[in-house]
């Protein structure tokens, strides 16, 4: 019989990433309608608030990994005003067509650049950002520490890593609610809009329900090297909005 320990980690983490990348191209035609309508439309000042507090400057070079369609991306790039070059990278294909046409319908694609690539390879030299950001697409890395190093090694010296996740609600009565909303609701209308046969909304609460806390999140930034980490909450702790700082002097 063969077991999961006996199966080498790494093969573990492929066939994740695998079934993980199949996923998201089986929802890639309904993702933004489903968003939107999912989180009532406040997937949008999430993705907004992200880049604002990122403490973007003219000309800043952004990587955002795990685009999908490209929303956070667009985000960055509207707050750059025309000035900057905004890269997102993804490695479902599917997602990546969906994003395209929202950019050029914008007239961005000068100013956004979309790629195919694994956030744990990313085909990117040290430092060639100034900011690599991510939203609700961490949580899906196989890997999420060496996710983070990635995206940690790609920023230069005083590089923010921003991640923008799903988070879990303090206030007990609004948490009872959102739960319920959120473990049973959301993964019906799921289910019947994508019409999916992979139960891509019964795994969105279930990876939430196991991805860590806003405190444990902080500190596996800082193991990964990355200083002054902060983070911000919105609506209610729905989401929480992670920023940490690539230190001047890596040893
Ligand atoms: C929930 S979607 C988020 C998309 C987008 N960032 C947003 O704000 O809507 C998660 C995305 O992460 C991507 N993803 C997950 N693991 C990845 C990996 N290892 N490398 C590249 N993309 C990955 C998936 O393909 C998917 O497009």
């Amino acid at each position: 019989m063969n077991t999961n320990s006996e199966i080498p980690q790494e093969e573990l983490l492929k066939k994740k990433a695998e079934s993980i990348r199949n996923m998201f191209g089986s929802i890639a035609r309904v993702y933004d309608f489903l968003n939107a309508l999912l989180s009532l439309n406040f997937d949008k000042s999430w993705r907004k608030f992200a880049a604002k507090v990122s403490d973007v400057k003219p000309d800043t070079k952004v990587l955002d990994v795990c685009t999908g369609t490209g929303d956070l991306a667009i985000s960055y790039s509207k707050l750059l005003n025309g000035n900057g070059l905004v890269v997102g990278s993804d490695y479902c294909h599917d997602m990546l067509k969906y994003g395209l046409p929202k950019i050029k319908k914008r007239h961005l694609e000068n100013k956004i650049k979309l790629i195919e690539a694994d956030t744990l390879q990313l085909p990117f030299r040290d430092n060639a950002f100034e900011i690599s950001t991510v939203a609700f697409g961490i949580r899906n890395v196989a890997d999420l520490e060496a996710g983070i190093k990635e995206m940690g090694r790609v920023v230069g010296p005083n590089g923010r890593v921003v991640i923008l996740e799903f988070s879990q609600p303090t206030n007990f009565l609004f948490r009872r609610i959102y739960f319920f909303y959120f473990t049973s609701i959301l993964p019906m209308i799921g289910r019947l809009i994508s019409k999916s046969k992979i139960d891509a909304y019964s795994y969105l609460p279930q990876s939430v329900l196991a991805f860590p806390d806003k405190l444990s999140l902080k500190k596996k930034m800082e193991a990964c090297g990355l200083e002054d980490v902060k983070f911000f909450t919105r609506t209610l702790g729905i989401v929480t909005i992670h920023i940490g700082r690539k230190p001047q002097h890596t040893s």
